[in-house]
């Protein structure tokens, strides 16, 4: 008997079919990993089995411990031992830990909250989910990282059965991977199956036992993790061999167009600590200059500082094309000819309920618009031409670009910040919760505004990609350029050497 049955679940939105006729079967205490393409419909099954989608806007059955059941609320599959972590955070940030675990499930006696019990019952599940802070800490102090432990240490103060993961490690450390993997071990022992959604193939084998592939909206298959691998399921999710990963074609890199010196930059809210202390470097035309470091080595902080975007102060030369610019807004740099993909397309790549078209045109409404009057057919065609380069899943050009599954959305930022026609693209984890086969999309055209020019600065966070698509790589460790290195003498150990503060 399976802890966990999903049988020929059928779901539709207006204009598209996320799910038809899906099969998914989880046994008891093992990790599940859910693999598939950016809109496969990974998470709407998630939502369709935690309630969010209650019966009756779905076809097919549920059963739990070989029990059917229905549910018609998160409270009614949160009974039934169901817990979900979505891909996107949703702790309020205002709140303590302690409050955050309780909310709605508050202990009450006689109608009033029992704060000390609500205290010390959140500090266990705190030391169970090796979180140690205090619960009365408020959640905007927390990293994301952080965030993430929280909200496992929530969904197991519910008495979880079957936990799942939307995309938990898109955004978390290497360390903070490490801690993650040691809970859901952990919780496998005690008999919690845990439904895993990744795109990280290296992790799905690490955790799983079993693994199932969707992809449009349908069950492809289930397979023992022991008799697959890394390759099989790769082609499995997109439906062809994939042979190269990293599209690597030679860049004839030209003169430099951005130059930058003693660059530094001091924190936005303790206006005495650098977050930047040293940054020196120079990027070419025609070039992909990688940039790598662990999470809070201020890689972030550099660029969006560099594109006006970053509130703490800054000092030090940048010049543009040779000459000195002064780049006070993100209009200024604009106007300097740059454009920055975002790693959080939440806040601020998109406006999720405008549509795709509009969220496209949005940085560069002089070229849609004349006198202020926006053109609808310019504005249009801008907008198909993106879908269609970047192969964006969507249902039309007026989708709200909110109910997009994750990668696409990121796709539209992409397209967003190409319309501008930047001679310096900044990507900062241009890939981050992007699929292998669209990873590659992304990556060949990376190549061809290469080939045609502009310059690309990109952060990453993946290793093989710095390794697989940068000429020269920089590495950060602490708040200073540590390191230069060109991809042919690079490996993954050099570069975590450097970005460790090693030798
Ligand atoms: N609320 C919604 N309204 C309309 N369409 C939706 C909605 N939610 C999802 N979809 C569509 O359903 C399909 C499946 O989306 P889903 O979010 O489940 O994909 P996913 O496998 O989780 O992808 P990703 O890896 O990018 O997160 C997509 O085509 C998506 O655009
Ligand atoms: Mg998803």
């Amino acid at each position: 008997m399976y802890a966990l049955e999903m049988n020929h679940i059928t779901k539709e939105f207006p204009g598209v079919k996320a799910l038809s006729g899906v099969n998914l079967k989880v046994r008891q205490g093992e990790i599940h990993a859910l693999c598939g393409e950016n809109g496969a419909g990974k998470s709407t099954l998630m939502k369709v089995l935690s309630g969010l989608y209650p019966s009756g806007t779905y076809t097919g059955e549920i059963k739990v411990d070989g029990e059917p059941k229905t549910f018609a609320s998160i409270t009614d599959a949160e009974r039934a031992g169901i817990a979900i972590i979505h891909q996107e955070l949703a702790l309020v940030k205002e709140m303590t830990i302690g409050e955050n675990i309780f909310l709605g499930s508050e202990p009450v006696k006689r109608g009033v909250i029992q704060w000390d019990q609500l205290y010390r019952a959140a500090a266990d599940w705190l030391e169970r989910v090796g979180l140690h802070m205090s619960p009365d800490t408020p959640i905007g102090n927390l990293g994301i990282g952080q965030q993430q432990l929280v909200e496992i240490a929530k969904a197991l103060s519910k008495h979880t059965r079957i936990l799942i993961l939307d995309e938990p490690t898109a955004a978390l450390t290497e360390s903070e991977v490490e801690i993650l993997a040691g809970i859901l071990n952990q919780l496998r022992s005690q008999g919690v199956s845990c439904i895993y959604i990744s795109h990280k193939m290296p992790e799905v084998f690490r955790l799983a036992d079993s693994i199932t592939v969707l992809r449009d909206g349908q069950t492809i298959a289930t397979l023992d993790r022991n008799e697959t691998n890394d390759d099989q399921i790769v082609s499995l999710m997109v439906g062809r061999e994939l042979t190269e990963r990293y599209p690597r074609v030679p860049h004839r890199p030209g003169e430099v167009v951005l130059e930058v010196n003693h660059y530094r930059v001091w924190h936005k809210e303790k206006a005495d600590q650098k977050v930047i202390r040293d940054a020196s470097f120079q990027l070419r035309r025609g070039e992909i200059l990688g940039i790598a470091g662990l999470m809070g080595a201020g890689r972030t902080e550099l660029v969006s500082s560099l594109f006006g975007a970053y509130e703490g102060r800054a000092e030090g030369e940048v010049r543009i094309n040779g000459k000195p610019a002064r780049i006070r807004s993100v209009a200024d740099a604009i106007a300097a000819g740059m454009a920055l993909v975002t790693e959080d397309r939440k806040r601020q790549g998109l406006v999720l309920p405008m549509d795709v078209k509009t969220n496209t045109t949005m940085a560069t409404m002089g070229r849609v618009s004349r006198f202020g009057i926006i053109n609808d057919n310019e504005e249009i065609r801008w907008g198909e031409q993106y879908v269609r380069e970047l192969k964006t899943k969507t249902a039309s050009l007026e989708t709200p670009a909110g109910t997009l599954s994750g990668g696409n959305q990121q796709k539209v930022v992409i397209g967003k910040w190409l319309m501008s026609n930047p001679t310096i693209l900044i990507m900062d984890e241009p890939t981050r919760g992007i699929d292998v086969g669209a990873k590659y999309e992304i990556y060949n055209l990376m190549n061809r505004l290469v080939e045609q020019g502009v310059a690309i600065l990109m952060i990453s966070s993946e290793l093989p990609e710095v390794l697989g698509m940068s000429d020269r790589i920089l590495v950060m460790c602490e708040g200073q350029l540590v390191q230069e290195l060109d991809y042919r003498e690079a490996t993954q150990e050099t570069i975590m050497l450097a970005a460790t503060g090693g030798k």
